[in-house]
């Protein structure tokens, strides 16, 4: 079976609906690993070799945080400039995620037409997301399309909920696929 490594990322997570119930969705799923970036460094002191380690061992590799300011939360760029190192994941020598998927699974706070050409934000979600696209190209990985949730502002119990156990259903399949 191929395995998932979650790579979390919420500054508060007391006060995530989304992410939260994400995570909760996908507890106890065969293979599928959550690792707590904000519990496991407050500090911001990222074990590189821990993560390296956590990386070489997945086949996916998931980036799931709150969209903010249209990117990730500071800690998830941390954990990219130091872990993606030249010579381990990209550069000469730099083969070891070579193959492996990379999904982006994200929430907004805007709705889905405020990611259009005519929305209030102008560009779609897959815009603001190409640099963590051409940081796994780089990498040599399969960018996967991104698993997303919009208009998280005041959204109601059942859609979170859906969204929780649909977020588990489509790691499950990709699992499916990667063997
Ligand atoms: C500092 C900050 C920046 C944010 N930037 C954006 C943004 O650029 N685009 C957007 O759609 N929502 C933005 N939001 C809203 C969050 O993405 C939204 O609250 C979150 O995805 C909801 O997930 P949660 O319930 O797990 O916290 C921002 C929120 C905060 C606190």
């Amino acid at each position: 079976m191929a395995t998932v490594q979650i790579i979390y990322a919420h500054p508060d997570p007391a006060a995530s609906r989304v992410n939260k119930t994400m995570v909760a969705a996908v507890d106890g799923a065969p293979g599928i690993a959550v690792h707590d970036l904000y519990a496991a460094y407050p500090d911001f002191y990222v074990d590189v070799g821990r993560e390296k380690a956590l990386l070489a061992a997945a086949d996916i590799v998931v980036l799931q945080h709150p969209l903010y300011w249209y990117s990730a939360p500071a800690l998830m760029k941390e954990w990219i400039d130091r872990v993606l190192e030249r010579g381990w994941a990209y550069g000469k020598g730099g083969t070891a995620l070579q193959g492996k998927k990379m999904l982006s699974a994200i929430s907004a706070g805007g709705p889905p037409g405020a990611y259009e050409a005519e929305g209030y934000n102008k560009y779609s979600i897959d815009e603001f997301l190409r640099p963590f696209e051409r940081t796994a190209v780089l990498c040599g990985m399969d960018w996967l399309p991104p698993f997303v949730f919009q208009g998280a502002y005041g959204t109601d119990d059942t859609k979170v909920s859906d969204h929780g156990q649909g977020y588990r259903a489509h790691l499950i399949q990709l699992q499916g696929e990667g063997e």
